[in-house]
């Protein structure tokens, strides 16, 4: 089977994590019998210096062709915050539909946890973050932009099918995943008396359909405290955009740091997106330091996209015994070896495995 993938390295330490993913896909390829068809694309800041270009819709007409889409980190310093996450990265998201960002919050064995007393028994869970709609649509402006009587107003779009369709594929997720069989939507509904509670109501609207399935709710600042506490308590957490991009920072501290983090900007009948959700960290570029974990995760959770279950398995199986057995941490600089080796390790476990 082949699978025409386009390639985004994008910014900073992006391209170095991108190879590094891509090294173990071409290594479980040959014995799960998959062929890779990769095609690169060089958009980000050095493209934006050059031409003034961010995301050309010629490009998006072209993205929507592929199986899935591989992307390393947008973000450079040379270029105001904004332009290239609202021109590329929120910009491919919306334009390709991609309304649900899956994070999950895994903890690997043998990975230190800045959480006293818990271990991957503990921290296994999933943010379902919807990632087409809420406070990221940029409705909103300025009235009198920069006089003393400046005005500047942002709102928080919530549609109701967008929020359902969130809802169904948290829902579908928490009957899927085999654990606890429950789903805890994170909002405000004491004080976003209008679109926490469009949020509320649609939730509660919708749990009859899923009996197996145990509900609960959480206001978002008190998320924050349980997510350190009791992390334990959490199988599908859904919610908007903005909570869910604050709280899966969070999460990837607790699972052990931006270096392990991955997410899916999923389109659930279209062209999905996968993306280590650190950043392009451009201290860091070209070092070799970065933990290229996240972006190999971010494979991993392609394969699952692509159906590739087998192969999948075999990288998830392989990127936690390398966390356990031969790093020294999972941060940038402390791994006790090179970007590069991680990923020799990782591609020569999954081969192992599979
Ligand atoms: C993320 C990032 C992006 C977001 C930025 C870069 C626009 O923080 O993927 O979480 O806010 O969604
Ligand atoms: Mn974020």
């Amino acid at each position: 089977m082949t699978h025409r993938i386009a390639v985004i390295p994008g910014d900073g330490t992006g391209p170095e994590v991108v190879a590094e993913g891509i090294k173990v896909l071409n290594a479980v390829a040959g014995p799960a019998n998959i062929k890779f068809d990769y095609h690169y694309y060089d958009l980000g800041g050095e493209r934006y210096k050059k031409t003034g270009e961010t995301l050309p819709g010629s490009v998006i007409a072209e993205l929507r062709q592929f199986k899935a889409i591989y992307l390393g980190a947008i973000g450079h310093p040379d270029v105001a915050p904004g332009i290239l996450e609202k021109g590329i990265l929120l910009r491919a998201r919306f334009e390709l539909d991609q309304y649900i960002n899956l994070r999950p919050v895994v903890l690997y064995p043998g990975v230190d946890c800045p959480l006293k007393d818990k271990g991957p028994e503990d921290i296994d869970f999933v943010v379902v973050r919807e990632n087409t709609e809420g406070m990221y649509v940029g409705a909103g402006g300025f009235h009198k932009h920069g006089t003393p009587d400046e005005v500047a107003v942002q709102t928080s779009i919530n549609t109701r099918k967008g929020v359902d369709r969130c809802l169904k594929f948290a829902f579908e997720l928490a009957r899927k995943r085999d654990r606890d069989k429950k789903l805890t939507l994170v909002a405000k509904t004491n004080v976003l008396t209008y679109a926490s509670n469009l949020w509320f109501r649609a939730f509660e609207a919708m749990a009859p359909q899923y009996p197996d399935i145990t509900t609960d709710y959480a206001h978002v600042d008190a998320t924050c405290m349980w997510f350190v506490k009791n992390p334990e308590w959490f199988d599908v957490v859904v919610t908007d955009n903005l909570f869910g991009d604050i709280i899966t920072d969070l999460g990837a501290i607790i699972q052990g740091g931006m270096g392990v983090a991955a997410g899916g900007n999923i389109n659930p009948e279209g062209v999905s997106m996968f993306e280590p959700i650190g950043g392009s960290a451009p201290k860091y570029t070209g070092l070799q330091v970065v933990n290229p974990i996240a972006a190999i995760a971010a494979a991993q959770m392609m394969l699952e996209q692509l159906g590739e279950t087998k192969a999948a398995a075999a990288v998830d199986g392989a990127i936690k015994k390398a966390a356990s057995k031969d790093m020294k941490s999972m941060a940038a600089g402390k791994m006790g070896m090179s970007t590069g080796q991680v990923g020799d390790l990782i591609a020569k476990y999954a081969v192992e495995l599979i």
